[in-house]
């Protein structure tokens, strides 16, 4: 387990460097280390600068939970080096919320629909379509390791809630 890196720390707003690949030793701990952390903090995503390390790489890990009750199951997928080569042009605005931005829920657009590549943990360059919820927890991380979080996506400030409100949405 790491400490999540908070709002405010530099990390967050850097551009985030390459993975060299194959992974060294070094950088496989880290990827198992994302994972004891993330389910931790019930998360279904977390990417690299949220533990404080510079680096393209996420998790992408969505399932239903006290934080999204409404998530679809599917096996937790590491992207590393990952890069958006199309986009929907219909965009949906729906609740996210960030464990580097404990407490605080909002509304952002995100594309529908997102084609992809990244390199899997096997060294494999994948492809892959992505709509929906997980098509949003691609460009959250995406954003992530491009120095922006996903307030900076908020259009309409005003939607911003509480945790403990958002919770009441759902009961
Ligand atoms: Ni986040």
């Amino acid at each position: 387990m790491r400490a999540i890196t908070q709002l405010g720390h530099p990390v967050l707003r850097q551009i985030a460097k390459a993975v060299p690949l194959p992974l060294s030793r070094a950088h496989e701990r880290l990827i198992d280390d994302m994972f004891v952390t993330m389910k931790k903090a019930k998360g279904v995503g977390i990417a690299a600068p949220q533990v404080g390390v510079g680096l393209r790489l996420f998790i992408v890990a969505p399932e239903p939970s006290v934080r999204y009750p409404h998530a679809p199951r599917m096996d937790p997928v590491v992207m590393i080096n990952p890069k958006l080569i199309h986009h929907s042009r219909k965009i949906v605005t729906d609740w996210e919320g960030c464990l580097s931005i404990p407490g605080l829920r909002g509304r952002a657009p995100r594309y529908h629909t997102v084609e992809i590549e990244f390199t899997a943990r096997t060294g494999e360059r994948l492809r892959a379509e992505l709509t929906g919820f997980i098509a949003r927890i691609f460009q959250h991380e995406f954003d992530h390791i491009n120095g922006r979080v996903y307030i900076d996506r908020v259009r309409d400030r005003r939607t911003f809630m509480t945790e403990a409100e958002y919770r009441k949405l759902w009961k």
